[in-house]
């Protein structure tokens, strides 16, 4: 027993060298902020673009899709909002203006009379919108990076709500701009 005892004492302590990767550039992470930072940009155009067509697209019958561009300002401001936080929170600087750049040309001045136009040039930016969160989404799953994938979360679901309405618009507004024969 006491041989067991000092035995065991004596023996050496193996311990197992932490299986440490060398050191290598993070590329899904850079990925990651990258599409963060595009898609922030392009929710500050979305909200520049909602806001100036609620303002400029004319007409009575059009009110209801000034009202919901009107009210979607603030949501998409929200998520410019959520992603700079997060931004920050993993290290990075947020970009300024000098770093803006527009890309929305489907949202042009001149089309923002013709509510068909705009609703198509809403239901794309929002398509695009979706697209890049289920990428950005999957990127943070894959690099375990469960905050980013439950704060980019909830905003997916707010994009796939704005396309669902006005996906609908463009069926209600395409078919009053397009009378049946006889009408
Ligand atoms: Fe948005």
């Amino acid at each position: 027993m006491n041989i067991r005892v000092i035995k065991a004492q004596v023996e050496p302590v193996h311990v197992e060298k932490e299986n440490v990767a060398p050191a290598e550039p993070n590329n899904g992470k850079q990925q990651l902020i990258q599409e963060l930072i595009a898609q922030y940009n392009s929710e500050l155009e979305t909200a520049m673009n909602y806001l100036a067509i609620s303002e400029n697209l004319k007409g009575m019958k059009n009110e209801i899709v000034r009202e919901a561009l009107a009210a979607d300002v603030a949501v998409e401001m929200g998520h410019a909002k959520t992603i700079a936080a997060r931004l920050h929170i993993m290290g990075v600087t947020v970009p300024c203006s000098l770093c803006f750049k527009a890309e929305q040309s489907y949202f042009k001045k001149e089309l923002h009379d013709d509510v068909v136009q705009v609703i198509k040039g809403v239901i794309r930016a929002e398509k695009g919108a979706v697209a890049r969160y289920k990428k950005i989404i999957s990127l943070a799953d894959g690099l375990k990076d469960w905050s980013t994938v439950d704060e980019m979360s909830p905003i997916l679901t707010d994009e796939e709500g704005h396309l669902r309405e006005f996906l609908d618009f463009y069926q209600e507004f395409k078919t009053a701009q397009s009378p049946t024969v006889g009408e």
